[in-house]
């Protein structure tokens, strides 16, 4: 992973309570999915509300290269739209930095393409896997190939003399990014996708599609995506909604820390990702959500959480795909709350950004509670914890998200390294959290709570 020269960190001073309104930036998935939808649309596509980080940024940038013209006006985004064959073949190799949203989802589209790109990354998602796209596309007639050890990027892909074959795949993990990717390649292959099992993660890629008039059905086990027309989808305007996955870190301190009464404005509240906020409430917070309309089939609304005693959670199964990037927010709140939490089947968290199972097992140690690994899963024992600390998020955002709201729920000034990677999916996570920062009500009184940048 690449490290700020400068090296940022923060200071945090806790404890602390959240008081007030977060509106969080849009969403990193929905945004992505909007960007590359409208690439390959007919005509300009308004884009309201993506987000500001790296991420989506390299998203951008990666079409540019590809020959597509985005303006940016205020909080708008105009794209436009070359058609589902009109990308012209970059100069350069394409850089997804971070994202691994980025670089699957891109592969899918950029497989069937009569050019060759190379698709690169930064240090940590050149650890990432890519077999799980690189064989089933490869199975579809495409030419793509790894070119780092064991299955791992830079990709190299394209040049696709022939159109791509149809076919029916079953998925080995269950991954929204490789089923969108494809998806994304079955948009141009001569037969209908096929893609099993029934799928517990989030669906944002076909119900955009649908949204947009592609032919694509779920039944029982199955998906079935069925060949476009040539002329594509026409441009579309879309509101992306705020991102649930940001504003879960608030969300679950908010539950744990009793004095707590948080408004969230404008988030999405598609269902397989509100499965964490179910999961919230029914272990012990006041948890409401009022939904206000949908933009292509995704829906928003205002959510409002008041802090409460929660209850021992068993995180597994299907729950566990679909609250897999809100893993870090539960470990972080139940740690504070000292109540047991117990992960099972997320195996995928030790290739995210970072090994997310050892670096949340360190995360608690270091604030001294008690956590202990398991091969797929970890455990934290219910004791609060005891001590500010001084920790490293070594690169990975939702760690060092997470790491703050730890922070906040201990007594003291915790020193937080590694910090600047938030830049991927929320620069604005720190001024944002001030905004929101309460001293706690009853008990000794503390000095006033603080999230601070140092350099
Ligand atoms: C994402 C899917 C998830 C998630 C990631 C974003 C997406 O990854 O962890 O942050 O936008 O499709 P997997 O699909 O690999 O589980």
């Amino acid at each position: 992973m690449e490290r700020d020269a400068a090296g940022e960190r923060w200071v945090v001073r806790g404890p602390a309570r959240l008081e007030g309104v977060l509106r969080p930036p849009g969403d990193k998935s929905i945004a992505h999915r909007a960007l590359l939808l409208a690439a390959l649309a007919r005509g300009r596509s308004e884009l309201r509300n993506l987000p500001a980080g790296d991420d989506v940024r390299r998203t951008i940038a990666a079409l540019a290269a590809l020959g597509v013209r985005i303006e940016r006006s205020g909080d708008t985004h105009r794209v436009h739209g070359v058609g589902l064959h009109g990308f012209r073949p970059p100069r350069d190799p394409l850089d997804c930095g971070n994202s691994g949203t980025t670089m699957r989802l891109l592969a899918g589209l950029l497989a069937p393409q009569p050019f060759e790109t190379l698709l690169v990354g930064d240090a940590s998602l050149t650890l990432r896997p890519m077999s799980r796209i690189v064989e089933p596309l490869a199975a579809m007639g495409a030419r793509i190939a790894c070119l780092g050890p064991r299955g791992r990027p830079p990709l190299r892909l394209g040049g696709t003399t022939t159109t791509l074959r149809a076919i029916e795949h079953r998925l080995a993990v269950d991954s929204a990014q490789v089923r969108s990717a494809l998806l994304f390649a079955g948009l141009y292959a001569a037969g209908p996708t096929c893609l099993q099992p029934a799928s517990a993660s989030r669906d944002h890629t076909e119900r955009m599609l649908h949204a947009l008039g592609v032919q694509i059905t779920r039944a029982g086990e199955r998906t079935v995506l069925y060949p476009t027309r040539p002329e594509g989808w026409s441009a579309f305007a879309i509101d992306i909604p705020g991102d649930l996955s940001s504003a879960a870190f608030h969300v679950a301190f908010a539950a744990a820390t009793p004095g707590s009464d948080l408004r969230v404005e404008g988030v999405g509240l598609n269902p397989g990702r509100g499965r964490y906020l179910a999961l919230v409430a029914e272990h012990g917070a006041a948890l409401r959500t009022v939904g206000a309309g949908d933009s292509l089939g995704e829906p928003r609304g205002t959510l409002r959480v008041v802090g409460g005693r929660l209850r021992p959670l068993h995180l597994a199964g299907r729950d566990t795909v679909q609250c897999i990037d809100e893993i870090p927010a539960l470990a972080a709140a139940w740690a504070v709350a000292g109540v047991p939490l117990r992960v099972r089947d997320a195996g995928e968290l030790r290739v995210k950004e970072s090994d997310r199972i050892a670096k949340l097992v360190e995360l608690v140690t270091s604030f001294g509670g008690v956590a202990r690994a398991q091969p797929r899963g970890f455990d934290v024992a219910g004791s609060k914890p005891s001590r500010p600390a001084r920790f490293d998020a070594a690169g990975d955002h939702r760690l060092a998200m997470a790491a703050a709201m730890l922070a906040l729920g201990t007594e003291g000034a915790s020193h937080l390294l590694g910090t600047e990677c938030v830049r991927t999916s929320y620069p604005e996570f720190v001024a944002d959290l001030a905004r929101i920062l309460r001293p706690v009500r009853k008990g000794p009184s503390h000095p006033r709570p603080a999230v601070r940048k140092r350099a």
